[in-house]
């Protein structure tokens, strides 16, 4: 499945007075296993237009495989489909500093600007569980006030939000998501990644439950 040219123009056009990079389409069947909601691409993504593709992904892939699917079995996207990046300074040869682009977390500006384009997803998407990774994926779905700390492994049944006119508001049909943390969190809390697998298997349980929707 992939979004329509005129939404992905939209979406390009929309974000562009802010500061991010290239565009990377979300990617896989139309009747999935799973739908995958990652945050943003990073370096890695914006230059292949492969979503988890970086070192993220191959903590995603192995996550997967413990849910007991394949890439080529999910569908994964995020919220937001460039790279929002800042410029900071890293030590380079001979006591010199070289400016470079860091990966930032994406503004709610950044993720209103690619709203209709993830809300085209999940509406053309025929998943039977929505896994959020990390707190971007969630809030942009279930609400601001929602933590992954508090909700990774449980199964959430309920309305989406989606955008009208620069507000969100909620769908009337009702979605499975799952919360789950972001892959990249463990480099950062060596501790998260009992909780992921914890995880991942309530995640192959659930399938068992929810076949692929035809
Ligand atoms: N994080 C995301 O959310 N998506 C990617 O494609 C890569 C890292």
């Amino acid at each position: 499945m992939r979004i329509p040219e005129e939404l992905a123009e939209l979406g390009k056009k929309q974000i562009e007075p802010y500061p991010v990079e290239g565009f990377v389409y979300g990617s896989g069947p139309a009747y999935p296993k799973l739908m995958l909601v990652g945050e943003a691409p990073g370096e890695t993504e914006i230059g292949n237009g492969i979503p988890f593709s970086g070192r993220a992904g191959n903590e995603l892939m192995k996550f997967l495989e413990m849910a007991g699917v394949t890439r080529e079995e999910v569908y994964i996207t995020s919220a937001v489909r460039s790279r929002p990046y800042k410029w900071g300074e890293k030590k380079g040869p001979g006591g010199t500093t070289i400016k470079r682009k860091y990966n930032r977390a994406p503004t709610s500006r950044e993720i209103i600007a690619h709203a209709p384009l993830l809300d085209y997803e999940i509406e053309h998407v025929h998943a039977p569980i929505i896994v959020t990774l990390g707190n971007i994926g969630l809030k942009r779905l279930v609400g601001k006030d929602k933590k992954v700390s508090a909700l990774h492994g449980e199964l959430l049944v309920q309305p989406v939000l989606r955008i009208k006119e620069d507000q969100f508001e909620w769908t009337e049909q009702e979605y499975r998501i799952f919360p789950t943390f972001h892959p990249a969190s463990i480099f950062y809390n060596r501790r998260l990644l009992q909780l992921i697998h914890d995880d991942m298997e309530k995640l192959r349980e659930l399938r068992g439950n929810f076949p692929v929707n035809q």
